[in-house]
């Protein structure tokens, strides 16, 4: 017996990194599991037999969050595959050239508000439609909002939206047992963090962590799941650091 079994949940960005460890957690809880994906298509087939050999179900939809009608496509696509909305994670993150705010053009800018921002809004919109009753919506944001660093405008800009909006829909959806919170991962070895970061900064990161080393996206998943399941009911409107102490 697993403590989300017969739950239905929805995950952005479960290809790789943290999105995948969430979705691979939620199903070993008893989830059954639907996650998008932009271009990883064998990363996330793989994601969906790794839990398949664990005798959960996970399903992968190649649907970009950047195209208009993705959200709907996605929320179809868990219509047709779950039994129920009972959770949502919005995880998916674009990953994007870093510019200082002079150099950032427009539509980057819009590009990152898409993917990062806009997309929860409307999966949290159909959430607020269409989840069951005591559901549970997790918006994974970053550390990056309290202690922001050059050349990330846009990115923390959309993670202050996904939080301000995690803010209000906890207090919307409160009266029908749903809670919304927000997961701030601090620096977790994922290929985006390798992409922007070289060893000696990750070095220079897990020296100044308390607990003494990086974050795994199995350190995330746990914490979501946490908010996920019947334990994380008292628990909304709220953001958690999950940094090994990195505040
Ligand atoms: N890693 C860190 O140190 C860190 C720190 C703070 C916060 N976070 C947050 O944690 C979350 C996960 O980060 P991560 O490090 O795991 O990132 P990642 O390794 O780059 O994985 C990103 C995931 O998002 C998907 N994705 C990207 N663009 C998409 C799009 N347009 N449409 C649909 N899916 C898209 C990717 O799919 P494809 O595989 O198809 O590209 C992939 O599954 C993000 O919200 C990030 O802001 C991470």
């Amino acid at each position: 017996m697993g403590v989300l079994d017969g739950k239905g949940a929805v995950v952005t960005g479960g290809s790789r990194g943290i999105g995948r460890a969430i979705v691979q957690r939620l199903a070993a809880d008893g989830a059954a599991v639907v996650f998008n994906f932009a271009r990883s298509a064998d990363q996330a087939a793989e994601v969906e037999q790794v839990v398949r050999d664990a005798g959960g179900h996970a399903r992968a939809a190649q649907i970009d969050l950047a195209d208009s009608g993705a959200v709907d496509e996605l929320m179809a696509c868990a219509d047709r595959h779950l039994d129920g909305f009972d959770i949502l994670v919005n995880n998916a993150v674009l990953d994007f050239a870093h510019t200082a705010i002079a150099d950032t053009s427009e539509e980057l800018y819009d590009a990152v508000m898409t993917v990062n921002a806009k997309s929860a809004f409307l999966t949290m919109r159909h959430a607020a439609r269409s989840m069951r009753d005591n559901g549970r919506i997790i918006n994974i944001s970053t550390l990056m909002t309290t202690r922001p660093g050059p050349n990330s405008a846009p990115y923390v800009a959309s993670k202050g939206v996904v939080e301000q909006l995690t803010k209000v829909a906890a207090i919307e959806l409160g009266g029908r047992g749903i809670t919304v919170n927000v997961v701030c991962p601090g620096a977790t070895d994922t290929e985006l963090l390798r992409h922007y970061n070289p060893e000696a900064t990750l070095e220079r990161i897990a020296r100044l962590t308390p607990l003494g080393r990086l974050g795994q996206p199995d350190d995330i998943a746990d914490v979501v799941a946490l908010l996920a399941g019947h334990d994380g009911r008292w628990l909304t409107g709220q953001i958690i650091y999950a940094t090994g102490g990195l505040t």
